[in-house]
């Protein structure tokens, strides 16, 4: 790995000032033959200047429809509601002709899939010259330079920005597409599951990297993953989701030290790297069952057909998303109990489909 110096960088890469996010009650439906779906029921979480929030959860909770939402890559047809307040500023209000200045210049978006964000038939630097130069009046020199410096940031020869996409591995095109996503100065760096069809020593190389450009550049970034092992190394906020909701967020280090809402608890339980556990954590568990159709979506908790812990106001009432200490917040009616699920949690019988839970 190159030594990154300070004082090599481009200075229009450096932020003055990170951005502030805040999301308030987003509800996101799409419209399908079978009526709307309700993708995105509510939501509320807050990225804080230069910090990286994880937004976790199971596949098809929700996750890149919230992504979607804050690029403004959502169908036309889909219905959006809420707040996406950046830097105080409305993304989801803006007018069309704003939103070419939203994409990239204000937001970045890093997803799994690097070779659809790369064009097969141009050389990558060529690509990232066109993107700076589409966004920015500057000189092709300058926008070369520039290209050359974010290789340099994100660990590849400045060389290979002659080359074209195919000369490139899987964990090299990534490297090349956060360059790109980095090339304009948005505040706010979305990357949806950036690592994911990588194998796990690349991830970690690709993680380790962006989180350093990231902390350099002072972009704020929300880091969307299935993977709580990423969000225990990477993130300084979480926000669980589960069904289009929020269940549970807080700071890492202690949501994942003492989980709150039994879907966290489960999945803290389901994943095998979590930074600085104990040897003596028991085998994997699974939580048995899937996710309620959010056509008809039920009328009590959403958790509750997979829950151990189910009482019978779950069935009957919506836990709202509500604070259990400062800076921490939990969905779950039974929240106060957390310790006690927490011991049940760590035992794989409690998670059995024909489970039992004395409580
Ligand atoms: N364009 C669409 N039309 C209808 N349903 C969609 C559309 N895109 C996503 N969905 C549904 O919305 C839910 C959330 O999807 P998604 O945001 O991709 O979840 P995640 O990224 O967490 O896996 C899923 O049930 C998915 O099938
Ligand atoms: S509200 Fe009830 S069903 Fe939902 S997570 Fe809490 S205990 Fe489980
Ligand atoms: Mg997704």
């Amino acid at each position: 790995m190159n030594a990154i110096q300070e004082t090599d960088f481009d200075r229009t890469l450096h932020r003055k000032s990170p951005v502030e996010l805040s999301v308030r009650d987003l509800h996101v439906a799409y419209n399908t033959l079978r009526g709307p779906f309700h993708a995105i029921d509510g939501i509320s979480f807050d990225v804080s200047p230069g910090s990286v929030l994880g937004l976790v959860g199971e596949s098809g909770c929700g996750k890149s429809t919230v992504v979607k939402a804050l690029m403004r890559l959502l169908p036309e047809d889909a219905e959006v509601t809420g707040d996406v307040l950046l830097d105080g500023q409305n993304l989801l209000t803006l007018s069309p002709s704003s939103l070419r200045e939203v994409r990239w210049n204000k937001v970045a978006l890093v997803t799994q899939s690097a070779m659809n964000s790369l064009d097969p038939v141009l050389r990558i630097g060529d690509q990232i010259v066109e993107s700076i130069r589409a966004h920015e009046k500057v000189s092709r020199d300058v926008a070369w330079k520039r290209a050359e410096t974010l290789f340099d940031l994100v660990g590849l020869p400045a060389e290979r920005l002659w080359e074209y996409p195919h000369q490139f591995s899987g964990g090299m095109r990534q490297r090349a597409v956060i360059a790109m996503a980095l090339s304009l100065n948005a505040g706010l760096l979305l990357a949806d599951e950036p690592t994911t069809a990588l194998d796990p020593i690349m991830q970690d190389q690709i993680m380790a990297r962006l989180r350093k450009v990231q902390e350099m550049l002072k972009r704020s970034m929300i880091l969307v993953t299935h993977d709580i092992g990423l969000v225990a190394e990477n993130c300084n906020t979480v926000a669980v989701m589960y069904a289009g909701k929020v269940v549970e967020t807080g700071p890492v280090a202690e949501v994942l030290v003492t989980p709150e809402h039994p879907y966290t608890i489960g999945l803290y339980n389901a994943f095998p790297r979590i930074l600085g556990e104990n040897e003596d954590r028991p085998s994997l568990i699974s939580i048995a069952g899937g996710m309620p159709n959010l056509l008809t979506p039920p009328k009590g908790c959403r958790f509750e057909n997979r829950c151990p812990f189910a009482t019978e106001i779950c069935g009957q009432k919506e836990p709202p998303l509500v604070e259990t200490s400062p800076g921490r917040r939990a969905a779950c009616h039974n929240a106060t109990r957390a310790a006690e699920f927490r011991k049940l949690g760590a035992l794989p019988e409690t998670w059995a489909a024909d489970a039992d839970v004395n409580l």
